[in-house]
């Protein structure tokens, strides 16, 4: 049986940025008050990347495909197969997938969107990874991709400081050296409402509460004890020991939930990959724009074992466990 493995990564990042001060000064235009100084104590933003009105989520997604694609040295034409995770996008149907597809000029394969919240990427490359395991699909184009600020409510501020826009994207390519090594996915619907944007298009018009809401507390501790019986459960399944891992790629929501799952899990600091404080939460973008983010500066390296960890909305999360 053939391994997946990752043969290439992109992101794409909208280019207007928007700093705390910036947010912070426009909230205080409809006396809505925040701080630099809260935001970064409580979460360790910095920034966060918003796209122009009008764009949308298939093109963030487009664009860190053709990266992912030309770091991979791959011709869209070999991509069998295309899975979106995504909480944004375009439109009802069809799938964003279905838009990224005809966007790169690709026909035939499948294209479908998944639909985990910010444990979005996870879930669509652990999909994917069957696929290419059950030698239903030879190279897949893995994305996840967010117009986040578009289902954010800009009147509160317990929420809206937290997400940013973006996208990122892997390639994955059927190989017999190994690549991914145990991928293991949970959600507990039970949990629903501790985040959730429970709203819908019907008749035309927008049913129930179309803004993202969140008890931050609760998502806070969920995440932190899911995220770590998590990681062990993966390496247990792997029969890896937690020790051999090179770099922890976990979802990028804020600093103090990651800083606490890298204690709990005993990685130093030095091995967690963090871009919550450039791109703020960008929920399914998130983790792989990080993992791009460590490729591209030289940090993660072919032959590194490297875990991705996402969490979020349903409630949902998963691990899988790389080598590069
Ligand atoms: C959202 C989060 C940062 C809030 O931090 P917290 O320490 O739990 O803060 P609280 O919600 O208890 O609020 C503390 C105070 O700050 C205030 N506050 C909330 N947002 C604020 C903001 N942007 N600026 C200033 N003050 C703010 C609250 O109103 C509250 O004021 P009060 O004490 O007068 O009532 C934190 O709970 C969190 O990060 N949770 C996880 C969220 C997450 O990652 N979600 C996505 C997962 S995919």
């Amino acid at each position: 049986m053939p391994y997946a493995k990752i043969i290439g990564s992109g992101g794409y990042l909208p280019p207007r940025v928007v700093s705390n001060d910036e947010l912070a000064a426009e909230l205080a235009t409809r006396q809505i008050e925040t701080s630099d100084t809260w935001i970064v104590e409580r979460t360790g933003i910095r920034q966060r990347h918003i796209a122009d009105p009008g764009v949308s989520t298939s093109q963030l997604a487009i664009e860190a495909s053709r990266r992912a694609l030309e770091d991979a040295g791959v011709a869209a034409s070999d991509v069998d197969l295309i899975i979106v995770a995504t909480s944004t996008p375009d439109f009802v149907f069809p799938s964003t997938a279905c838009l990224v597809q005809a966007g790169l000029g690709i026909k035939g394969g499948a294209a479908f969107d998944v639909q985990a919240v910010c444990s979005g990427f996870v879930y669509a490359l652990a999909t994917a990874d069957a696929f290419v395991q059950a030698g239903r699909a030879q190279c897949a184009l893995v994305i996840g991709a967010e117009v986040f600020s578009s289902i954010l409510d800009w009147n509160d501020r317990s929420t809206c400081v937290l997400f940013g826009d973006g996208a990122g994207a892997v390639v994955l390519r059927a190989s017999q050296e190994p690549g991914i090594l145990g991928a293991r996915l949970d959600a507990d619907g039970s949990q629903m409402k501790i985040l959730c944007a429970a709203g819908n298009v019907s008749h035309g018009e927008v049913v129930g509460d179309p803004f993202l809401r969140m008890d931050g507390q609760a998502v806070f501790k969920l995440a932190v004890t899911s995220l770590t019986q998590s990681a062990h459960q993966v390496c247990e399944e792997a029969g890896i020991s937690f020790e051999r891992i090179d770099w922890l790629v976990p979802h990028q929501a804020n600093v103090r939930i990651i800083n606490f799952l890298g204690r709990r899990l005993g990685v130093s600091d030095d091995k967690v990959v963090i871009t919550v404080d450039k791109h703020a939460n960008t929920s399914a973008a998130s983790v792989p724009l990080a993992l791009d983010v460590a490729r591209r500066d030289g940090r993660i390296r072919q032959g590194d074992l490297v875990l991705m960890q996402g969490v979020g909305g349903g409630f949902t999360w998963g691990s899988v466990l790389a080598r590069m």
